[in-house]
């Protein structure tokens, strides 16, 4: 068992999200290994109240810093690290110029262990500390991930990117012996070799991933419909209505279906545990087959306003009732830190020409992308909070880490001036330090 002492951030259980941040000045976080031997918390609450409970054990005792959540992300592309900052006219010029030459590369092992070190040093380093992230098709980008991921004990999902259609002759999925089953076959067969090698281990899970409709036949989003349903405890991901030139090829292709998104329902790929990608040019049947299902959206706005994709609407998601929360969508996404993000999805809230106009509250930000993440990857009391019982993954704030923050929160009144002045200012210099729960 270990204590840290430090002002503490997190949320109540059972409460509204937009109030319902908890931040006590000065702090106590007790951890242990729970009956598996993952560190979790064990109390938090008030020094004053807890130390004597706790004498005997050691304290790591931080002045002037705060500990919070680690970030969940819901939606990134590891092999997309490259990407990040490539301009194009919108989503399909973008993954035909820039996207898929890069994913090509990923057919080379030591070019996806590198990657993927990369990628999750940079993301640790920004206080992410689960995320649901895309790989590409070729299953050795796949392994690289799970490896590096499970080398830093980290709670973390990604699985074999499936495209079978309608990409690069070279990044399709390859039939590993011409002749005996066809790439579409090949690629179901490689995804569940690839589930039952990797989910469940350790801290690790696998999620079904059909790049988006435009790119699977029938027969692969139907196979990966029954992989859904035969794996219930595994995720799925992919990416639904964020460009309308993408909706309409959706449409086209898919015409039986009653939306772009009801594709996916008809294939069995809507479920709790489902995460898809976007979710902005929506209607109310739309949100309804989210809300019944359980599936959940990656809110993207870094790259939703980079791309020029659209606003994710706020109000009507709250209105019908489904499950979101926010992603990075590198390298669509222009930045892996969550302080850029919760900004940016405050910008898009705010825009109020194609949809209602919200001020989100920083504590509803904060939440969308910790708790509300957590909530949406159906992990919840798992991560993205402190409460009892979480896994011990969390971040190390230095509200002082830059002159303009050292002002700005210093002159904070309320706890919502503290957390939007580190949302509107903050980037990976707030991040002191990531603390990941070890197995013991
Ligand atoms: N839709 C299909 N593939 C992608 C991708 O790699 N990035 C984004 N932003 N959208 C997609
Ligand atoms: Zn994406």
């Amino acid at each position: 068992m270990k204590a840290y002492r430090a002002a503490l951030l997190y949320f109540k259980p059972e409460a509204d999200p937009r109030q319902s941040v908890v931040y006590e000045p000065d702090g106590l976080l007790v951890v242990g290994p729970n009956a598996s031997g993952t560190q979790v918390v064990l109390a938090l609450g008030p020094y004053a109240t807890l130390q004597a409970d706790y004498a005997q054990l050691p304290v790591q005792h931080w002045p002037g810093r705060i500990i919070a959540p680690g970030f969940v992300d819901l939606h990134s592309h590891y092999p997309q690290t490259n990407v990040i900052a490539s301009p194009a006219d919108g989503l399909l010029p973008w993954l035909e110029d820039y996207t898929f030459p890069e994913e090509n590369r990923f057919s080379a092992c030591e070019y996806c262990a590198q990657a993927a070190q990369f990628f999750v040093a940079e993301m640790l380093r920004n206080g992410v500390t689960t995320a649901l992230t895309f790989a590409t098709s070729h299953p050795a980008s796949v392994n690289a991930l799970f490896v590096e991921a499970q080398a830093q004990h980290l709670r973390w999902m990604t699985g074999l990117c499936l495209m079978d259609r309608h990409a690069p002759s070279s990044l399709l999925n390859q039939p590993s012996q011409p002749g005996r089953v066809d790439a579409t076959e090949q690629s179901l067969i490689d995804s569940e070799e690839l589930l039952q090698r990797w989910h469940g281990v350790d801290r690790l899970g696998y999620a079904i991933t059909p790049r988006f409709a435009p790119t699977s036949t029938d027969a692969q989003l139907r196979g990966a419909g029954e992989l859904a349903a035969k794996y219930p405890s595994v995720w799925i991901q992919s990416h639904v209505a964020e460009n309308k030139d993408e909706i309409a090829w959706a449409r086209a292709l898919f015409p039986a279906s009653s939306s772009y998104l009801a594709t996916y329902a008809d294939f069995g790929l809507l479920r709790q545990r489902a995460v898809y990608a976007h979710c902005i040019h929506f209607d109310d049947a739309d949100r309804t087959l989210m809300r019944d299902s359980g599936a959940a959206a990656a809110v993207c706005p870094t790259s939703n306003l980079f791309l020029a994709s659209g606003f994710f609407d706020y109000a009507s998601a709250d209105r019908v009732g489904f499950k979101y929360g926010l992603a990075n969508d590198v390298g669509g996404g222009t930045s892996f830190s969550p302080f850029h993000t919760m900004l940016a999805a405050y910008y898009v809230g705010r825009e109020g020409r194609g949809k209602t106009g919200l001020s989100l509250s920083p504590q509803q930000l904060w939440w969308q992308h910790t708790a509300g993440a957590a909530q949406a990857l159906g992990l919840e009391g798992v991560v993205g909070n402190l409460l009892p019982g979480c896994e011990a993954d969390f971040v190390l704030l230095n509200p002082q880490a830059t002159p303009l923050l050292a002002r700005r929160t210093a002159q904070a009144a309320t706890l919502d001036e503290l957390l939007f002045s580190m949302i509107v200012l903050g980037d990976d210099r707030l991040v002191e330090r990531t603390v990941i729960s070890q197995a013991v």
